[in-house]
């Protein structure tokens, strides 16, 4: 099965940059399921409806969450209804909406699981025993599991990776919006890369305006952040897995920017 997933995408040019470069990705690396991280599809914040929507129509399978879930609140009104997108599994069991889903295709049955970090992040349920009882389940189903641990420290996203080395397809990270080059597949048969990057501003910091991330860093005043046009990028994973076994066999990081242009 061939999964190719997706880093946060950032605003309108992250959207943009997805309907841009969607079809020659299709054509270069024919995925089964295309999952994307939108967190931060609505203006650098959350998700609409119109933007789950959007995303679905583009072809993407699954949407995966993060910090940014609740920012648009209008995600209260679709989280339960969407069969499309999840939010991390160890949120508080209060939390509406779920943290895993199997889609089936041709190719088989993949159970994409989402997790939440929480070193230097808020104190949520341990995402190392939440994904225990995650892989646990999903693997009574299928071998095939794709898991989006958002996470901002390195080493709490290498720790999942060897955490998970043997029972899972595929660890990536998201979150840090920079793209790392540590892409390999683990002793274990797991595909690993500490974080995808993102997909949208280009010339900003971390898909924000430039001028407003200074500013803040300079004068430590309150300033709204607010996603720039211009150059975009688009970072993701490309993760290809023996559906029997459920082991990955290649996997290849995906960076299209002006200084590294996508020829497939
Ligand atoms: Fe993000
Ligand atoms: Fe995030």
């Amino acid at each position: 099965m061939k999964i190719l997933f997706i880093g946060d995408i950032v605003g309108g040019p992250g959207m943009d940059t997805v309907r841009r470069h969607l079809p020659k990705l299709r054509r270069a690396y024919k995925p089964d399921v295309i999952i994307a991280n939108g967190e931060n599809a609505a203006s650098g914040k959350g998700l609409t409806r119109d933007d789950h929507d959007e995303l679905l129509f583009a072809g993407v399978d699954v949407i995966t969450m993060g910090n940014h879930t609740w920012d648009k609140r209008e995600i209260f009104d679709f989280i339960e209804g969407s069969d499309a997108l999840i939010r991390p599994a160890n949120f508080s069991s209060d939390a509406p909406g779920r943290g895993r889903v199997t889609i089936r295709k041709e190719a088989g049955a993949l159970t994409v699981i989402n997790l939440h970090g929480r070193t230097f992040m808020p104190p949520h349920e341990d995402p190392f025993a939440m994904a225990d009882r995650m892989v646990e389940e999903a693997a009574e189903e299928s071998p095939l599991i794709f898991v989006d641990f958002h996470a901002e420290a390195t080493s709490e996203k290498i720790a999942m990776g060897w955490h998970l080395d043997g029972r899972v397809s595929a660890v990536v990270g998201t979150h840090t919006h920079v793209q790392t080059a540590d892409d390999r597949i683990l002793p274990g048969g797991t595909a690993y890369l500490t974080d995808a990057g993102m997909t949208g501003p280009y010339d900003g910091i971390l898909g924000m305006r430039k001028e407003e991330v200074l500013y803040r860093f300079k004068t430590n005043m309150p300033v709204r952040f607010t996603v720039p046009d211009g150059r975009t990028q688009l970072g993701g994973f490309f993760v290809e897995a023996d559906p029997k076994s459920g082991k990955a066999v290649r996997c290849e990081r995906i960076l299209i920017n002006d200084d590294h242009p996508f020829n497939g």
